[in-house]
């Protein structure tokens, strides 16, 4: 049997229609996955400056602070240090936050606390329980990113090359955005005094120490002293309190 000769122009036609089908393929059904959000690193220190851009309206204090963001998961522990622009470098707002929902706000004259049942935030809290929507690659202070949205709630840009996170928008009326400056892993603060909050957080146990009335009477002050300031500790937070609620409504 003589073997079967194609003509040219239908190999062609062949091939061609071959190829067509193998770019359908690469294109239609093998789509590259979309990029996921990375878990934090267990341990790191990040650098961050915040500005408060809805100020005016949603604010009372100075728009623009740096903090210090010491994310120690494996210590089950979360330590923001909050300055604002040109405020006294040696007394920054602390926010420390325990998983057992326990957190202090405090600087040296006041201090409050407040129970956040979710504890400290997961390091997977931006990939994990769902509500993550990816926007695309966009560019933020010159570095290429993968930006995700969370339930309408962040836009949070992660540098393409590292993963590192870069920046997140709140999306709610304080319309807070922190611009990651430096990003350490590894890095935590050492001096656990830094991380315990003051005596006047505990002002019911001094009370109980001293039972004079007159020493009654100064504590009471200082209690109301203390809350006269505490708007002030309040409005440093507001950042490091959305992150908690963000946690919460992601329900891990
Ligand atoms: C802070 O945000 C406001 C409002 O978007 C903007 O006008 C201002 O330039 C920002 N300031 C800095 C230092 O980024
Ligand atoms: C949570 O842990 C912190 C730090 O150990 C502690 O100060 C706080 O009292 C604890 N809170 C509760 C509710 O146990
Ligand atoms: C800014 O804050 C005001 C007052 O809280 C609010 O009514 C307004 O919607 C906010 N702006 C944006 C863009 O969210």
């Amino acid at each position: 049997m003589a073997p079967t000769r194609w003509p040219p122009l239908l190999l062609l036609l062949l091939f061609l229609l071959a190829a067509a089908t193998a770019t359908a393929t690469a294109t239609g059904n093998a789509l590259p996955p979309e990029p996921k959000p990375a878990r934090w690193p267990d341990v790191f220190h990040a650098r961050l400056f915040t500005n408060l851009t809805n100020h005016s309206a949603a604010s009372t204090g100075p728009p623009l602070r740096v903090a210090d963001l010491y994310y120690d998961w494996s210590r089950r522990r979360n330590l923001n240090l909050i300055r604002y622009q040109l405020a006294a470098a040696d007394d920054p707002l602390y926010d420390v936050e325990w998983d057992n929902g326990t957190t202090f706000y405090f600087d040296s004259r006041s201090c409050r606390t407040e129970r956040f049942p979710v504890g400290v935030l997961r390091p997977g809290w931006l990939a994990d329980g769902g509500g993550v929507v990816y926007l695309g690659r966009w560019r933020t202070g010159g570095i290429e990113c993968d930006v995700w949205d969370k339930l309408g709630f962040v836009v949070y840009y992660q540098e393409v090359a590292t993963g590192r996170p870069v920046r997140w928008n709140f999306l709610d009326k304080t319309g807070i955005q922190q611009f990651v400056m430096s990003f350490e892993v590894g890095v935590t603060l050492e001096d656990d005094s830094q991380w315990q909050a003051p005596a006047h957080c505990f002002p019911a146990a001094a009370a109980d120490e001293d039972e004079e009335e007159e020493e009654d009477e100064e504590q009471d002050e200082m209690i109301k002293s203390s809350y006269d300031h505490i708007e002030g500790v309040d409005d440093g937070l507001d950042a490091a309190r959305l992150l908690r609620m963000l946690a919460g409504a992601a329900a891990f």
